[in-house]
């Protein structure tokens, strides 16, 4: 820590992992009160942001609780003194997000009470944010926590598990279908419109923006289907020099309107996958996850390589997170 920050280290608030070099995963973060009466976020990170990089280089994942951000306004500010450019709300995302103000949208509006498996922000795309904020508006009652795992211990783990799976998926690629409705459906976590997910009515617009997405549509009665792929199931973390899993084999929600879900991942000749994988995959994310209870203000900065995410059901309602994405 460096001795002038306006950041004090909080050890042993919530569930960490140790990440080596006695880096802990996530690192949480509090106003140093020892400086100053008080700590303006803002500022903080303005201050100390090229620690702040080297913090998130090495550990991932930051929480930053116990600082005055109490809006949706405030945590905008939070996000522009970041310095990160603004990753606009994204053609092409799965997701059904609404604006709040500037940067700032909601998290994924599926039901509550719906798990949301681990995945990377946007990684379907070629082209995806690679910083990602999450902040506490309203801080759910119970369950809902948003779980958080490194993806290259997921990667070692599943290598180690299931050797030829994993070598067959790094030759082959994967290729994801879904099915998307004319309306967007709030009630699933994947269940964003054609024209919302293309930000079009017209069907040929559609078609040009999912090409340059590297994603084919196929029309049907009112909806369409989305193939993605063939896409690498994993990627290699140039900054950190090791090899990440970053593919939707838990993440990929089944859509309500696609007739085959066994199609929804396949490898990229059309063979299925095995299906004892994907819930060994789950386990081993079982094990490895951080579980995050979120207090009203708190903070998240992810690195969208580095680091999957995913949302436990609620139980006690309210819960309100809203998230703002950076390139
Ligand atoms: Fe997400």
């Amino acid at each position: 820590m460096a001795e002038e920050s306006l950041f004090h280290e909080v050890v042993g608030l919530l569930p960490q992992q140790n990440c080596g070099d006695g880096v802990l995963f996530p690192v949480v973060l509090s106003p140093n009160l020892t400086l100053a009466k008080t700590v303006k976020l803002t500022e903080a990170i303005k201050v100390n942001r090229s620690w702040l990089d080297s913090i998130l280089h090495r550990s991932g994942a930051i929480l930053f609780r116990g600082f005055d951000v109490s809006s949706a306004s405030d945590f905008n500010e939070v996000v522009e003194s970041s310095g990160y450019e603004n990753f606009c709300h994204p053609i092409g995302g799965a997701a059904y997000r609404t604006k709040v103000v500037g940067r700032v949208y909601t998290a994924n509006e599926a039901p509550p009470d719906q798990n949301i498996p681990f995945h990377h922000e946007m990684s379907h795309a070629p082209v995806f944010p690679s910083k990602l904020f999450f902040f506490c508006e309203e801080q759910p009652g119970s369950g809902g926590e948003t779980c958080i795992a490194l993806s290259h211990v997921i990667y070692e783990r599943m290598k180690q598990k299931h050797p030829k799976f994993v070598e067959e998926m790094e030759e082959k690629g994967l290729i994801y279908s879904r099915v998307l409705g004319e309306e967007s459906d709030p009630s699933s976590p994947v269940g964003r419109s054609w024209m919302d997910t293309f930000t079009t009515d017209k069907k040929a617009i559609a078609e040009e923006r999912a090409a340059k997405l590297r994603m084919k549509l196929e029309w049907m009665d009112g909806a369409v289907r989305v193939i993605m792929g063939p896409m690498p199931a994993f990627k290699y973390d140039e900054v950190r020099n090791r090899k990440i899993w970053f593919n939707g084999l838990v993440g990929e929600m089944k859509d309500k309107l696609n007739d085959d879900p066994s199609k929804a991942v396949m490898f990229s000749d059309g063979k299925p996958l095995p299906t004892d994988v994907p819930s060994d995959c789950a386990k081993i994310f079982d094990e490895e996850c951080v579980a995050l209870q979120w207090q009203k203000g708190d903070v998240l900065l992810l690195d969208n390589l580095a680091v999957m995410h995913s949302r436990r059901p609620l139980i006690t309602q309210p819960r309100r997170v809203l998230a703002s994405f950076c390139k």
